[in-house]
Formats: structure tokens, sequence, C-alpha cells
């Protein structure tokens, strides 16, 4: 089933989400994540995390389909481990629709993170993967990516930004 998106200015997405307990949403998290996957798919998005369709729990899924092919991750209470280097590219997000924006990144991050089976697992990310696991993370810290832009591009943006959300639902 198909969620509504959260866009920027509802409350959840201000939240810091609160940590999954994994036996406790066992039964519910199947369909939950079949509905976070086809919801990120219909939008053509590479990832989605549970506050943009309205669920304060720390929980994501991403896919950057590296080379064209499906590589779907499902990151429960994620952590981050390490991060370096610096790369700058241009970034966007399902819950702040028709805005792109250039945003600083490190080129390397390190995740850990339970699947949706429960089971630990850790990968390093570079590029765009790296880029998505930090942009994820931020959600679930209450974080959009133009929380990131300097004052200068934020009021350049707000304009923006208001024309924008009348398009919205
Ligand atoms: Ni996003």
């Amino acid at each position: 089933m198909i969620r509504r998106i959260t866009k920027h200015g509802e409350t959840v997405l201000k939240k810091t989400s609160a940590a999954v307990d994994y036996q406790a949403v066992r039964a519910e998290l199947p369909k939950l994540l079949a509905d976070m996957w086809e919801t990120m798919h219909a939008a053509n998005g590479v990832g989605l995390a549970a506050p943009q369709v309205g669920l304060a729990m720390r929980l994501a899924v991403i896919d950057v389909k590296p080379e064209g092919r499906s590589e779907p991750l499902v990151l429960i209470n994620p952590e981050i481990l390490e991060r370096e280097g610096a790369v700058t590219d241009e970034e966007g997000c399902l819950s702040v629709p028709g805005l792109y924006a250039r945003v600083s990144r490190h080129r390397r991050v390190r995740v850990r993170a339970l699947d949706e089976n429960g089971q630990p697992w850790e990968r390093t990310g570079t590029g765009l993967l790296a880029r998505a696991f930090e942009h994820e993370v931020d959600h679930l810290d209450g974080k959009l990516f133009i929380d990131h832009l300097d004052l200068v591009r934020r009021l350049k943006v707000a304009g923006v930004l208001k024309d924008l959300k009348k398009t919205w639902d």
C-alpha cells in the first residue's frame, strides 16, 4: 500500500525518532516495510525514512541501485560508526518535492544497523550510498537536507519553498 509522504513543515519530520524495539514491532514490520518500499518506488526515491510515512521510529530503507541493479537495504536503529572526507553534490528529498540543492556530505560513511530479520549488519558506503546513509539518519534526528544550507542559501530557498508548498498535498 502506498502511504502518503509527509512534507516539510509537518511536525513528525522535526522530531527525534525513537529507537525501535525489534521484538515489539516484528509482527507489523513486514507490512510496514513492504509499504515503505512501495511508497519509495512509486515516488522514484532512493531512500525513505519512517518519519516520511508519519512514524517517529528509527527505521529507513535505501536502494541507490549501484550500476542499475537493485540492492535494497533495511536500516533499523542505524548508527554512523565512521565518516570521512567531504563531497558536495546536488541533493533532494521526497518530503521537499521539487527542491534540489548542493549539500556537503562525507565521502565515506560506515553504518551499523539491524536488518528486517533483526540481524546486525555493517557497511561502508561511498558516493550516493554514503550520502543516503547520512540523509536517512538525519531524518531520524529530525533534520532535512535544507537544514545543512548556509544562511544565505536558506533565505534564497525560503521563497522557492513557499511557492512549492502550494503544489503539495
Ligand atoms: Ni529525505
